[in-house]
């Protein structure tokens, strides 16, 4: 969409990987890399996001929670709130990745319980979609795209606070990146909804990146797509080539 002024934004989701040892080395080149404009965050699994978080302290990237629950503190063996993210000084959260939807069983309506009370109180979101390898072959991708992001819509005041990140989850750590136009397809019918189920202005100025087998190769092609605005990114963050994706938009 032209005439936007969306900010570059690239996050780096580790997953259940590293160490303290890794940590210490992508905390490393991460911080020594020249970022440009773009907005960093990266998320480290709950155990280290403290640690990851007073490490990057000041650097100008940030940490991000993997996940978070609904409310604020109670019996809920295994889970964190984000009074708890906000807490320990981070801001972000990760929530509705393909993994929680697909391998932990969560809804859409659970998703957006998650967001809604992340944003109130006060974290920012980066929420996740995207359709599988079935429904893409079956012509369902919007309809699974937009059923996700209406369960967001119902819950979410706050726009600003929130990236969207398309993911489909066949591309997700198989290799098999969406082509840029298969990409953008999807961001633009991504922003057409916006436009007309929540505003023009949000859709304007939503950042809709996109995840799912991001490379240092296949990056500067996807981030020319005018609709893309950045990149969720699994394990190529894990590496040093992280900060070329980063960097994507740079010539
Ligand atoms: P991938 O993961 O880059 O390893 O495909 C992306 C993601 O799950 O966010």
């Amino acid at each position: 969409m032209a005439g936007n002024n969306r900010k570059f934004f690239v996050g780096g989701n580790w997953k259940m990987n590293g160490s303290k040892d890794s940590i210490n080395e992508i905390c490393g080149w991460l911080t020594a890399g020249d970022r440009g404009d773009t907005e960093v965050v990266v998320g480290p699994p709950t155990a280290y996001l403290g640690y990851v978080q007073e490490k990057l302290a000041g650097s100008g990237v940030y940490a991000a929670a993997q996940n978070c629950y609904k409310v604020p503190k109670g019996a809920f063996t295994g889970e964190i709130s984000p009074a708890m993210i906000k807490d320990i000084g981070c801001e972000w959260v990760i929530l509705g990745h393909s993994e929680r939807r697909n391998v932990f069983g969560e809804s859409d309506e659970l998703i957006a319980e998650k967001i809604e009370h992340a944003l109130a109180e006060g974290l920012k979101v980066i929420a996740c979609i995207g359709e599988k390898l079935e429904e893409r072959e079956g012509g369902q991708t919007e309809e699974v795209v937009f059923r996700q992001t209406t369960a967001f819509k119902d819950k979410v005041k706050d726009w600003g606070k929130v990236v969207l990140a398309y993911e489909p989850v066949w591309a997700i750590g198989t290799g098999k990146v969406a082509t840029p136009q298969q990409a953008q397809e999807v961001h633009a019918s991504l922003r057409t909804w916006l436009s007309e189920n929540v505003s023009p202005a949000v859709a304007n100025s939503l950042r809709i990146i996109y995840g799912g087998s991001v490379s240092a190769s296949n990056c500067k092609e996807l981030a020319t797509q005018g609709d893309i605005d950045g990149f969720l990114v699994g394990g190529a963050s894990l590496k040093p080539d992280f900060v070329k994706i980063i960097n994507a938009r740079k010539a």
